[in-house]
C-alpha cells in the first residue's frame, strides 16, 4: 500500500514520496534511515493526511531539542519540568535511581538515538501550557518542602488504603493467581520501610540538610555526619526501586488478568500511580542532593 508520506514515529520526520507523490515503504531502501533521527526504516508509519497528529507535531521544529542538554542528569532534565518524567517512564528509562546519568548515556544504554528523546522531551514541554515548578530555580528550603508536602504526604495517604486492597485482592484471587500472596507479602515489607524511611528523612535528614547548607563550611561534623545520611538513603532509594521493579513483574506490568474484578483493577492502577509518585520523589531527593553537593561542597569531607 502507498501513502502520500510517511512519517518517523520516533522524532516525527515526515519522508515524502518523489515530487511528494505517493510512496510505499517498500520503496524505501532497505538500510533507509531518518535523516532527523537516525532510526531504522521500520520505524516509519504511512501517513493519509495532514491531520494525521504525528503530522501536526512533526511542526515542532526539531530546535526545541537543543533546549535539551544531552550532557545534563537525567534528574536535572525531570527537575526543570516534571512533566518530562513521562517520556522517561515510557521509555523504560531509570530517571529515579539512576537518575545522575546524563541522557546520552541513558540513551546509549539503551541504544537510543539522543535527538529523538530530546524531541520527545522538548514536545512535552511544548505541549503543557500550565506552569510547572522549574526546580533548577527554586531553594533547597523550597525543594524539601515540595518533597515534603506533596510526596511525603501523599505516601502516608495513600499506602494504608493500597495495602487493604492489596490483602483484599489476594485473599479473593490468591488461589488463582498465586503471584498476588507474594505480592502481599512484598507489599508489608515495602510500606514499612518507606514509611520509616520518610520518617527519617522528616525527623532528622532533611533538618541537618538544610543546616548544614545554611552553615556554609565551618561544621565540617555535620556535614560529615549528613554525608553518611546520605549514602544510607542513597542505598535505600535503591531498594525502593527494586521493590517497585518487582512489583511491576508480579502484576505483568499492571496488566489486568482476564478473570479480574474491580478491585483488582483498582489495586493496578493504585500501585501503578504509586509506582510513578515515587519515581518523581525519588527523582527530586536524588536532585537536591546533586544540587547541595555542588551549591555546599565545602562542607563534605571527601567533596
Ligand atoms: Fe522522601
Ligand atoms: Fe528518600
Amino acid at each position: 500500500m502507498s501513502y502520500p508520506r510517511y512519517i518517523c514515529t520516533i522524532c516525527k520526520y515526515v519522508a515524502e514520496g518523489p515530487g511528494g507523490g505517493d510512496l510505499a515503504v517498500a520503496d524505501l531502501a532497505e538500510d533507509f534511515q531518518c535523516p532527523s533521527c537516525g532510526a531504522a526504516r521500520s520505524a516509519f508509519e504511512g501517513c493519509q493526511c495532514e491531520s494525521y497528529p504525528l503530522f501536526e507535531a512533526s511542526k515542532v521544529a526539531p530546535a526545541a531539542a537543543d533546549a535539551i542538554n544531552a550532557q545534563a542528569s537525567l534528574a536535572a532534565i525531570v527537575m526543570q519540568y516534571p512533566p518530562r518524567a513521562q517520556v522517561f517512564e515510557n521509555l523504560g528509562i531509570d530517571y529515579c535511581c539512576d537518575g545522575g546519568r546524563s541522557l546520552a548515556a541513558a540513551c546509549a544504554e539503551k541504544g537510543l538515538p539522543v535527538l529523538s528523546v530530546a524531541l520527545a522531551l522538548a514536545a512535552v514541554t511544548n505541549k503543557h501550557e500550565t506552569v510547572e515548578r522549574d526546580f533548577s530555580r527554586m531553594t533547597l528550603e523550597e525543594i524539601v518542602d515540595d518533597i515534603q508536602s506533596i510526596h511525603h504526604q501523599c505516601l502516608r495517604r495513600e499506602f494504608p488504603p493500597v495495602s487493604k486492597l492489596v490483602d483484599k485482592v489476594a485473599a479473593v484471587h490468591g488461589a488463582s493467581h498465586p503471584e498476588l500472596l507474594e505480592l502481599k507479602r512484598l507489599f508489608d515489607v515495602f510500606k514499612d520501610e518507606t514509611l520509616a524511611h520518610i520518617d527519617e528523612e522528616d525527623g532528622e535528614v532533611f533538618y541537618l540538610l538544610l543546616e548544614v547548607a545554611r552553615a556554609e563550611s565551618t561544621i565540617t561534623t555535620e556535614g560529615a555526619r549528613l554525608e553518611d545520611f546520605l549514602a544510607e538513603h542513597k542505598a535505600d532509594h535503591k531498594k525502593i526501586g527494586r521493590y517497585l521493579a518487582r512489583v511491576r513483574e508480579l502484576t505483568g506490568d499492571y496488566k489486568m488478568p482476564a478473570d479480574g474484578c474491580a478491585s483488582y483493577k483498582a489495586m493496578l492502577s493504585s500501585l501503578e500511580n504509586l509506582e510513578k509518585d515515587i519515581h518523581l520523589h525519588v527523582s527530586k531527593e536524588n536532585y537536591l542532593i546533586e544540587r547541595l553537593n555542588e551549591e555546599h561542597c565545602s562542607v563534605f569531607a571527601k567533596c
